[in-house]
């Protein structure tokens, strides 16, 4: 019998945008008691993006950057998908803005994928399957999830907003390796929605919040199986969730662990200890849509150990899940990419809430 091969994230490449905002800031722009956003919410920053700069710009330089540490050549590349619903054309894929900057033409295979915020997870399951089909050639994937999020000003949702972009080469398991098996679960349910022509989205908070945790339960049943779930999740060193905001995972992981059996005790230390820490650097940006999951993986990849088990829960509304594990290889404990986390928090600039106010005025999303 042949060996089946493994294929992983062999590069990455993050970018955040130029400005970001405290949530206290907006919380006294809206009259809102500022625990509200930080205790109740868990958020602390919104990543934002200045005029004239774009999820574009975001995807181009994450990419850059990932190929930048590759040992790769641009011509190696013969898949490039990008996951995102801050689409700028209705029928041009965001990639091929993206190709134009980096020069990237030939026998590659590009496009776009759209389901919210699973679309980043479903451009890298097809990557690597394409990898894994032997259909590739030898050929690497570049994967972008990368988004904006805005909420119309006043919206509940308007704490949760971020950007970013994060870029993924699919080749050899350098950075981690994905598990080829994988546990999805979806229902057509309209929880969060941006109809052609509007610029903001149209959320049922109270029916997301519910989709999100019954999405969950779903795939991590199915991911223990007839497991000991105390057993399996003690094999994980990190659970990472899809972060609209940090207490939504919370929730969901309370919600799940609770219908697996644990108790009020053990899964609150799963939480302090599995979970809470995963999310740390999407509280400095907010809510990046696609790209959200994927910056608490690279955050949480960083350092470590070759060998460490991680799994990742995609959420996109609509709604999409998936679940499927990562395995640390040899270049996590450098974590190359974390400098570009590092470069881009110190150089980003702090606006008050006047300046954000004249910001949301200024920069409409296109429609
Ligand atoms: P809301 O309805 O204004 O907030 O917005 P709330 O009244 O439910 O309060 C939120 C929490 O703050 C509550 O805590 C309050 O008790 C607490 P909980 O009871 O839930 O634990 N609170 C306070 N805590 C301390 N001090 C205070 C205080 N006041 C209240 N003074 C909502 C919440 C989620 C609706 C809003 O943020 C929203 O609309 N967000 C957008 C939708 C969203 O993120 N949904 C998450 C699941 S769907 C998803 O993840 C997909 C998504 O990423 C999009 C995609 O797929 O593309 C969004």
């Amino acid at each position: 019998m042949t060996k089946t091969q493994t294929f992983g994230i062999a590069s990455l490449g993050v970018h955040l945008p130029p400005l970001a905002m405290k949530v206290e800031e907006l919380a006294e722009l809206r009259g809102v008691d500022p625990n509200k956003f930080t205790r109740g919410l868990g958020c602390r920053e919104i990543a934002l993006c200045p005029e004239g700069f774009d999820v574009v710009d975001l995807a181009t330089e994450a990419a850059r950057r990932a190929l930048s540490r590759w040992d790769g050549k641009l011509e190696d590349i013969g898949l490039l998908a990008v996951g995102t619903e801050t689409a700028v054309d209705m029928s041009r894929p965001l990639g091929a803005f993206v190709a134009s900057n980096l020069g990237l033409s030939g026998n590659i295979r590009s496009y776009e994928v759209k389901h919210a915020c699973y679309g980043g997870s479903v451009a890298l399951r097809q990557a690597l399957e394409w990898k894994l089909s032997g259909v590739s050639k030898g050929k690497a994937a570049l994967v972008i999830a990368a988004d904006v999020s805005l909420y119309a000003p006043k919206d509940p949702g308007e704490p949760t907003q971020g950007a970013g972009a994060v870029a993924m080469i699919v080749d050899a398991p350098t950075i981690c390796a994905i598990d080829a098996d994988t546990f999805a679960y979806s229902e057509p349910q309209l929880d969060f929605w941006r109809p052609v022509g509007e610029a903001y989205p149209r959320v049922d908070g109270p029916l997301s919040l519910d989709c999100y945790m019954r999405g969950a339960e779903h795939c991590f049943r199915q991911f223990i199986g007839e497991r000991d779930a105390k057993a399996a999740f003690a094999e994980l060193s990190d659970i990472c969730f899809h972060v609209p905001f940090p207490k939504m995972v919370k929730k969901a992981l309370v919600h799940t662990a609770t219908a697996l059996g644990l108790s009020e005790a053990e899964t609150a230390t799963l939480y302090e200890q599995k979970v809470e820490p995963t999310m740390r650097l999407n509280q400095r940006v907010g809510n990046c849509y696609t790209a959200a999951l994927w910056l608490s993986v690279a955050h949480t990849l960083a350092g470590k150990d070759e060998g460490a088990r991680l799994a990742t829960f995609s959420y996109g509304s609509g709604f999409g899940t998936e679940l499927f594990g990562l395995t640390a290889g040899p270049g996590a404990k450098a974590a190359a990419w974390m400098t570009d986390v590092e470069t881009d928090l110190k150089d980003r600039r702090l606006i008050d809430g006047a300046e954000y106010e004249r910001l949301r005025e200024a920069n409409v999303p296109a429609h």
